[in-house]
């Protein structure tokens, strides 16, 4: 395998020294290491020490028009297999959030096609401060994996979270992001996937659920699952991507609507099988959605409150509908019908199992034994009357589109359009 090629984005504060020990760590392990430093990390470590270090030219300013010549910045921000930032500022992650570009690592940042792994130092109060916070939410939710600052003392003497973690712990999240890519922002017409012209679903309807549900015990509380909605969501913006009408219903998770995708939020099961029975007539439906089986018997009008005996409230359940199986045994059953399934073992014969279960044409069976859900890939197999097609580990982006090509072949197979 080639050397994995990291460009590191160096930016200012004091801790802009351990990229220094983080370039040798990475060198060590037999990465090729290119640098960027921006001009308040230049304050910090010189442009010499990193070429040294890393045996590459150090790039710091956009207009170097040589530079250009010898390659441009768009091609330095490709060349990589992981963009890394560290120390990533409280600016540079406010910049990165707002998509500002203003100097070469910005410029790049914004540029790039490539995973992004932040490294972030700064003051406590900065950290914790509400516009940080959004900032890391809204990059996270983007798809950068932004990492938690180490806690302890600081530079400026104050104490907290916001110290860069150590170089070792960078190198670890390295080394796991380039084993494990995280997902990228999905971009209307990437060229490198989704052609202008290349556009397989035109012309169809899909409809997506994802997310998990929330079923209210009382007014502040309610029965849910950990899922993410990752998944779900790729699948939407990647049926959008093949030019696809979709409908996204969507549990309850704080991510971003994909471009060009019709959404529709709800809380619980009852309400998705409504927002779905409602969405009908489509020619696909992908159920992603991680649907709470039961949901509290009675809602509680009014917060339970403890009343001192020590006894415990009874909590009864009620099963919730199954939309995957309500929609196979629907008159208005779409001409392909996927369900998901997250199992942690036989996860072939339990897909198989739920397949016939079901009634649903695909069952598409993810392995989470080894990465529980949240994580930014999937090894999925797709298990259908015909047998099963076991795919390799992919960014879920990855099995998003992957999926969505085999959809259009179904489709075409089963319902075929007449196209000019
Ligand atoms: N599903 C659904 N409605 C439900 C439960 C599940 O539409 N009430 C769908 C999911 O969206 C998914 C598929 O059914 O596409 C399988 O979900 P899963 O939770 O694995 O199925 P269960 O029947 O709940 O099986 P298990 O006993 O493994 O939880």
């Amino acid at each position: 395998m080639a050397a994995p090629r990291i460009l590191l984005i160096v930016g200012g504060g004091i801790a802009a020294y351990k990229s220094i020990e983080l370039v040798r760590l990475l060198r060590k392990a037999g990465m090729t290491v290119r640098c960027v430093l921006t001009r308040a990390g230049e304050q910090f470590v010189t442009p010499l020490t990193l070429a040294a270090l890393s045996e590459n030219k150090v790039h710091t300013n956009l207009f170097d028009l040589k530079d250009e010549v010898e390659m441009g910045h768009i091609e330095l921000s490709r060349e990589a297999d992981l963009v890394v930032v560290a120390p990533a500022t409280a600016d540079l992650l406010a910049k990165m959030a707002a998509g500002i570009a203003d100097d070469m690592a910005t410029t790049l940042l914004l540029a790039t096609d490539k995973p992004v792994l932040a490294a972030p130092a700064m003051n406590v109060r900065m950290w914790l401060h509400a516009a940080t916070r959004r900032n890391v939410a809204t990059l996270r939710g983007d798809g950068v994996s932004v990492m938690e600052p180490d806690e302890g003392e600081m530079a400026c003497g104050e104490y907290g979270p916001g110290r860069l973690p150590e170089p070792a712990a960078i190198k670890e999240a390295i080394d796991k992001a380039l084993a494990n890519p995280p997902a990228i922002v999905p971009l209307a017409g990437q060229p490198d996937f989704a052609p202008a012209n290349h556009r397989p679903l035109f012309g169809r309807r899909i409809l997506v659920t994802a997310g998990p549900t929330h079923e209210p015990i009382d007014p502040v509380r309610y029965i849910a699952n950990r899922s993410s909605g990752k998944q779900g969501f790729a699948i939407a913006a990647a049926a959008a991507e093949a030019g696809a009408e979709v409908l996204l219903v969507a549990g309850p998770v704080p991510l971003p609507t994909p471009p060009g995708v019709i959404r529709v939020d709800v809380e619980t099961a009852v309400e998705m099988a409504a927002e779905v029975a409602g969405g009908l007539p489509v020619d696909a439906a992908i159920m992603v959605a991680a649907v709470a089986d039961w949901r509290a018997a009675d809602t509680a009008p009014r917060k339970i409150k403890k009343d001192g005996s020590g006894r415990v409230p009874p909590l009864a359940l009620a099963e919730n509908p199954d939309i995957l199986a309500g929609l196979a045994k629907s008159p208005e059953r779409p001409p392909l019908l996927i369900g998901f399934a997250a199992e942690t073992n036989d996860v072939i014969a339990h897909a198989e199992a739920k397949l016939a279960r079901k009634g649903c044409d695909w069952i598409v069976a993810n392995d989470v034994s080894a990465d529980p859900m949240g994580g930014e890939s999937n090894r999925v197999h797709i298990v259908s009357k015909d047998g099963v097609d076991s795919w390799d580990r992919l960014p879920k982006q990855a099995v998003a589109r992957k999926l969505m090509e085999k959809i259009a072949d179904e489709l075409e197979k089963r319902t075929p359009l007449e196209r000019d």
